[in-house]
């Protein structure tokens, strides 16, 4: 029942498209779903690189099944041990207890608090430049620490020159159709491919950039990563999208305003700001409302653009809930080099201010003009200094 999906001779696709996940890592919104790739080599040595979504093994079995034809598994690849590639391990190792697991030292540390029944199981340690022969084909391994947790590895295949990349260079949004680039409209992944860098792997942009730098000296032809297409076509455009990202570069010029308001009046200041910075002639600016938009876009879009402003009511004291919690999702991220406005407001004392300026200091983000300090209603003062607020901003992000 299931096709057989052969990327070059012998190695087959045998991932699983998830459309009915909601949030990944039950958090971030996946409203595209997600695709759980896992790679099959037909060898002297069958290898599987990684394995998919445990709530997917069924599928996953029968695609397995499909390819191999009675034949047995001897190497299960772990690149990564995010359960949503290992989570079905378990059960993959009772249909084939003599599979030996490939994986570093720091893979087989996690497996066995994952799979404490898997202790001793057969096992291949690898470090960095090892490879293992699978009969005509062979596998390299390097290490990409913190791409996305301590313990991952890719595998370079040289033959085809293949790249098995965990989850970077990774999307999300399912695979529709088809799994390799050059056979769908990719257009489509984009902006995925930017919010599941911010939320995934938007933390460690200095082990990213370690980890394709030490790539670069690869000749890659295809990159199979663990969510979303095979990459041929679009390899340098993705390495670079990761490049710049993991530099925390900016891809344009643009303003994200991301405000927070309960009743209408912190959202003025916010439209006032985004007026001021299209008047100054900037033309990408988008309005968020913290309480309406999951933060996983907002984030997105802060990687994508160079300049922030962050508007926010006191509350209880402090600031917004919901602002805080972005502050400290940028903050967890460590991006570098923005331009920041500021603006908060309150009824009788003020506390939004206070944090957001605490926020200014431990980001180290430049800050454009002075914060607008907003009491109450917002009158035509208010309104104006907003306004001019995004204008400085917007002349400050064109030069
Ligand atoms: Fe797709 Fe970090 O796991």
């Amino acid at each position: 029942m299931y096709n057989k999906r052969e990327l070059v001779k012998d190695i087959y696709y045998v991932g699983v498209n998830d459309r009915q996940k909601k949030l990944f890592e039950n958090y971030i919104p996946i409203p595209n779903g997600v695709a759980y790739n896992s790679y099959l080599i037909l060898d002297e040595k069958v290898t599987l690189i990684d394995t998919v979504d445990v709530s997917m093994v069924g599928l996953f079995m029968g695609k397995l099944e499909a390819v191999l034809q009675g034949r047995k598994i001897d190497y299960l690849v772990v690149n990564h041990m995010e359960p949503d590639h290992a989570g079905s391990i378990g059960l993959l190792k009772q249909l084939y207890p003599d599979l030996c697991i490939i994986g570093n030292a720091k893979t087989f540390g996690m497996l066995n608090g994952y799979y404490p029944q898997l202790a001793g199981c057969r096992q291949l340690v690898v470090k960095e430049g090892e490879s293992v022969s699978l009969g005509k084909r062979k596998l390299t391994f390097y290490m990409a620490p913190m791409v996305h947790w301590p313990e991952v590895m890719v595998a370079y295949e040289d033959t085809d020159k293949i790249l098995f990349s965990a989850d970077a260079f990774g999307t999300f949004g399912t695979l529709d159709g088809d799994y390799l680039d050059e056979n769908i409209n990719t257009d489509k992944y984009w902006d995925d491919m930017r919010r599941y860098y911010a939320c995934i792997v938007g933390k460690f942009g200095t082990a990213t950039q370690a980890a394709i730098k030490k790539l670069s000296a690869l000749e890659i032809r295809l990159i199979c990563s663990t969510h979303g297409p095979v990459l041929k076509q679009n390899i340098a455009k993705v390495v670079g999208l990761f490049d710049k990202w993991s530099r925390y570069e900016a891809e344009e010029k643009g303003l994200v305003i991301a405000y927070a308001s309960m009743y209408g009046n912190t959202q003025q200041l916010a439209e006032a700001a985004a007026e001021g910075a299209v008047a100054a002639g900037l033309k990408n600016v988008v309005v968020y409302d913290v309480s309406k938009t999951d933060a996983s876009y907002i984030l997105a879009d802060i990687f994508r653009y160079n300049g922030v402003i962050l508007a926010a009511p006191t509350y209880m004291n402090e600031i917004y809930p919901l602002m805080d919690s972005l502050m400290h999702k940028i903050e967890q991220r460590g991006i570098l080099n923005r331009s920041l406005g500021l603006m908060g407001s309150c009824t009788w004392a003020g506390g939004a201010l206070k944090k957001l300026t605490a926020f200014a200091d431990a980001v180290k983000w430049e800050l454009v003009s002075n914060p607008v300090d907003n009491k109450q209603g917002v009158s035509a003062d208010d309104y104006q200094k907003a306004f001019d607020l995004g204008m400085a901003m917007g002349q400050k992000l064109l030069q």
